[in-house]
């Protein structure tokens, strides 16, 4: 029993008593592990770290207070919260010979690709953690490089000289600084933009055990160190049923822009099984109600357009979808409704980060949540290796045929 009354069958003893196994593809309904970290109700649309409400946070924390709260358990005091800062400011350079790195990479490379090897990468200058402060260490030089490799990728796909990390920066604006300014050219960073990047930091940065995390976790199982677990984590999100699915998103709602904006042609479209179309941003494993992070997604899209001035006919597109989409027999039936990559590539977009760093953007708000399942897994002193059975479907014993008799 979980401490919000949620009832798991512990079935550890099932095989042995019985011989069989349980059989639950895709895991829709099996518990993987205990976790002290994120709390759901997809039925009520609730979402809460380590207990504080996703609303509450996301209206009143700073990016770098929800990764102290998520990797730590408890919010910090303001003594913690100012040397926590300061440590992800002093680490925020990467070691000058990773530069040479992003000159083997193609121009046209996915900068998901760039992040996740270099992530990998961040252990072979980093080996050794074995005690928690080395684990400590290596938690924050994680955080605090992650957003510089981010902020390089980009310069590097447009042929631009990478800018630096600037020391009088909060973590979210010394991202945007990155991305954006000029070498040598002032930059000031927008607060709007950079309030836009915390809002949609906090509402990435933990949502228990999705494909990513348990990937995470499943790779943390086996004794793997930080880096080489979160790179797997990156990769696990990179397909388009989950992270991906941001830039798949403006994608489609581009397409629907360029088909003329029928976009109940593209709902009815959805909802032919034959056509393989789905609509990219609704329906999630956990919600059967509004995700609540694209609620507050969708309202922050509507104030960052509105302040910056920007006028996007995909806004248009995806809210009119929406309203299609909500109303109809098909979705209603499934409880298919807007999750939390439905809104925020519109936001990217009047940010404007290019399409193609949407799911990193996703990467550099979940490392937090990655961070601390990993550690929780590290910690367990129940952990075991993860390892599922499976039900064998090949064929049965066959004896081996020689090459010039087949
Ligand atoms: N458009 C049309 N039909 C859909 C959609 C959709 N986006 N999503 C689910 N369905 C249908 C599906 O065809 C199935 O219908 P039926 O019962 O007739 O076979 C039913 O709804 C249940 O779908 P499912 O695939 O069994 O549900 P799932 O829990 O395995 O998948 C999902 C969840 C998020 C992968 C899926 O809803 C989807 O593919 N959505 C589009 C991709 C997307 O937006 N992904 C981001 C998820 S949120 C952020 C994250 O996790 O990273």
């Amino acid at each position: 029993m979980g401490s919000e009354n949620e009832v798991g069958i512990d079935v550890t003893a099932l095989r042995k008593q019985s011989g069989a196994i349980t059989y639950d593809p895709g895991y829709g309904n099996t518990g993987s592990c205990e976790s002290a970290i994120t709390f759901i109700d997809g039925e009520k649309g609730i979402l809460r770290y380590r207990g504080y409400p996703i609303e509450e946070l996301a209206e009143r924390c700073h990016f770098t207070e929800v990764c102290y709260l998520l990797i730590n358990g408890e919010l910090p005091t303001q003594q913690q919260y100012d040397a926590f800062h300061n440590e992800l400011t002093y680490h925020s350079l990467i070691h000058e010979d990773m530069k040479k790195f992003f000159e083997g990479y193609a121009i046209t490379a996915h900068p998901m690709a760039i992040l996740s090897s270099m992530v990998s990468a961040l252990s072979s200058y980093y080996p050794h953690a074995e005690s928690d402060e080395d684990v400590d260490l290596n938690v924050i030089r994680l955080l605090a490089k992650a957003t510089t490799i981010a902020a390089f990728s980009y310069k590097k796909s447009i042929g631009q000289p990478f800018v630096y990390p600037a020391n009088n920066l909060s973590y979210t604006e010394n991202f945007i600084h990155m991305m954006f300014a000029v070498p040598s050219e002032p930059y000031e960073v927008p607060e709007v933009i950079a309030d836009a990047l915390n809002l949609v930091l906090v509402l990435h940065a933990d949502h228990e055990q999705n494909c990513s995390t348990s990937t995470v976790r499943m790779v943390g199982s086996g004794g793997a160190n930080l880096f080489a677990s979160i790179s797997a984590g990156i990769s696990a999100l990179w397909g388009p049923l989950h992270g991906g699915a941001n830039q798949e998103v403006i994608e489609m709602l581009q397409r629907i822009r360029d088909d003329g904006g029928n976009y109940k042609k593209y709902v009815d479209l959805a909802k032919d099984r034959s056509s393989n179309f789905r609509l990219m941003g609704f329906g999630h494993r956990v919600y059967k109600n509004f995700d609540p992070r694209a609620r507050l997604l969708k309202a922050s899209a509507d104030r960052v357009l509105d302040q910056l001035g920007v006028d996007d006919p995909l806004l248009d597109i995806a809210k009119n979808l929406e309203a299609v989409a909500l109303e109809d027999e098909y979705f209603l039936e499934r409880n298919l409704y807007p999750n939390v990559d439905f809104y925020s590539g519109i936001l990217y977009r009047a940010m404007g980060i290019p399409t193609d760093m949407f799911t990193v953007m996703f990467a550099l708000g979940r490392l937090p949540g990655w961070i601390a399942h990993w550690r929780e897994i590290r910690d367990d002193p129940k952990g075991r290796i993860h390892r599922p059975r499976q039900i064998y479907t090949g064929p049965t014993e066959r004896p081996y045929v020689p090459l010039a008799e087949r």
